[in-house]
């Protein structure tokens, strides 16, 4: 509780939603800068941040999580490819595609466009990145484009070899791919944020939003919408699939790119609707269940909600999913654990409990739940990543590296 106002003061200033990487951890960090500080009362510590910018991006620096790598998503970066060549390029003749990468954090996202870019048969002058941190540490890591093993993850690494000198101090990256990238110190939670900038072809804002408090993950997807031109396309992270639903955004439906096209329709006609629950605009992805059209989606709801004992165990399944795309997530809880009851091997049953755990803010349950799905199915790509996003959410490096290692070698 003593915390609580550094917590709302993170809130504020960095949309920083203290149930996602836990109120021990910012506890923990506020107490190792007071320390480095000498400040040994709370609340003198408090003013400090208020009045010096410089104690509150050193506090930043210690509360982010920067964990990136080259080609993470892999298949996002060839989507990019394949979007780039057969649609935007026969488009857009003597453009110039502007891209842009937030976060950026220490620069392996906006380097591995550049190569993408380039080993899609761009020229150099063809297109433009702007890649945005909030912090400064980060960037100046970016800029200096040196890297250890950890920016290297998987199998497919022949880029590597391409692209990187090898010396003692670590992996340098070649001159050419290093000007195709323009850095920039900028918070996505202001709301001006890169206000005044000539728009965007494509925004890749990934592993930001999943920090986010519901309050500046709205007003960020505003922010995108403002940034990006009509049709044009945004990648998100996997965990953030469910934030786009009622957005101006609509999926371009290839199952690992987790890219959206901005839709050309008025925002009006798109308008979330609200929910008691206050988890307007949270949707969740369920790629293995049966997609039904919306009216009849709509009306099987609106049935169902009141009556959903009646249905077989199927049924309770789908109803449920049903129910978290109205948002009703307690309800839908209570349904997946009516399911689970009769049908204890049921996978997609603890990967659909996982996610709406997940959206309640009850990380402890869903990491329970997605580590029985992957008991019953050690390869369940999809309960793996969910997985490896909360455990690098709650600080553990070492067990998210694990899983991510594991979901790599599933793609290889
Ligand atoms: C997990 S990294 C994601 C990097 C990259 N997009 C990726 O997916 O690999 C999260 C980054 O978000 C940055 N960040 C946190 N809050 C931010 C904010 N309000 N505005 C801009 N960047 C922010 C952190 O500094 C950190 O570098």
């Amino acid at each position: 509780m003593i915390y609580s106002e550094g917590e709302a003061l993170l809130r504020k200033k960095i949309g920083l939603d203290p149930n996602s990487i836990g109120s021990d951890a910012i506890a923990r960090t506020i107490e190792q800068r007071m320390l480095e500080c000498g400040i040994t009362n709370i609340n003198i510590y408090l003013e400090k941040i208020q009045e010096s910018p410089q104690e509150f991006d050193a506090l930043i620096e210690n509360i982010i999580i920067p964990e990136t790598w080259f080609f993470r998503e892999r298949e996002s970066f060839k989507y990019l490819q394949q979007y780039v060549i057969s649609e935007w390029v026969p488009n857009h003749k003597n453009h110039v595609l502007r891209i842009l990468s937030v976060p950026c954090s220490t620069g392996e996202e906006p380097y591995s466009i550049a190569i993408a870019l380039l080993e899609a048969g761009l020229n150099p002058d063809d297109f433009h990145i702007d890649a945005v941190d909030i912090s400064k540490k980060c960037l100046l890591t970016a800029q200096k484009a040196i890297y250890n093993q950890y920016s290297f993850r998987g199998n497919s690494l022949a880029f590597q070899e391409r692209y990187f000198q090898r010396h003692e101090t670590g992996f340098h990256l070649h001159e050419q791919i290093k000007s195709q990238v323009h850095f920039r110190h900028g918070n996505l939670a202001e709301p001006n944020f890169l206000l005044g900038m000539q728009n965007y072809d494509i925004v890749f804002c990934r592993n930001l939003l999943i920090y986010f408090d519901i309050t500046t993950k709205e007003r960020t997807i505003k922010i995108l919408e403002r940034l990006l031109n009509p049709a044009c396309l945004l990648f998100i992270g996997h965990a953030e699939a469910g934030l786009l639903l009622n957005s101006r955004f609509v999926s371009i439906r290839h199952s690992l790119a987790f890219a959206y096209r901005k839709s050309t329709i008025s925002h009006t006609l798109l308008k979330p609707q609200e929910n008691k629950n206050n988890h307007k605009n949270y949707r969740l992805t369920h790629s293995k269940l049966p997609i039904i059209d919306r009216k009849s989606r709509q009306n099987s709801v609106n049935s169902k909600i009141n009556k959903p004992t009646q249905d077989n165990t199927i049924n309770l399944l789908e109803t449920a999913k049903l129910l978290a795309d109205q948002g009703h997530f307690p309800a839908a809880i209570q349904l997946c654990n009516d399911y689970i009851k009769q049908n204890k091997i049921s996978v997609e049953g603890y990967v659909l409990l996982g996610q709406l755990q997940q959206a309640m803010g009850n990380n402890q349950d869903s990491v329970q739940s997605f580590q029985k799905a992957i008991y019953l199915q050690p390869t369940h790509r999809e309960a793996l990543t969910h997985l490896a996003l909360l455990k690098e959410n709650q600080g553990d490096v070492v067990n998210a590296n694990l899983l991510w290692q594991r979901i790599q070698r599933l793609q290889n």
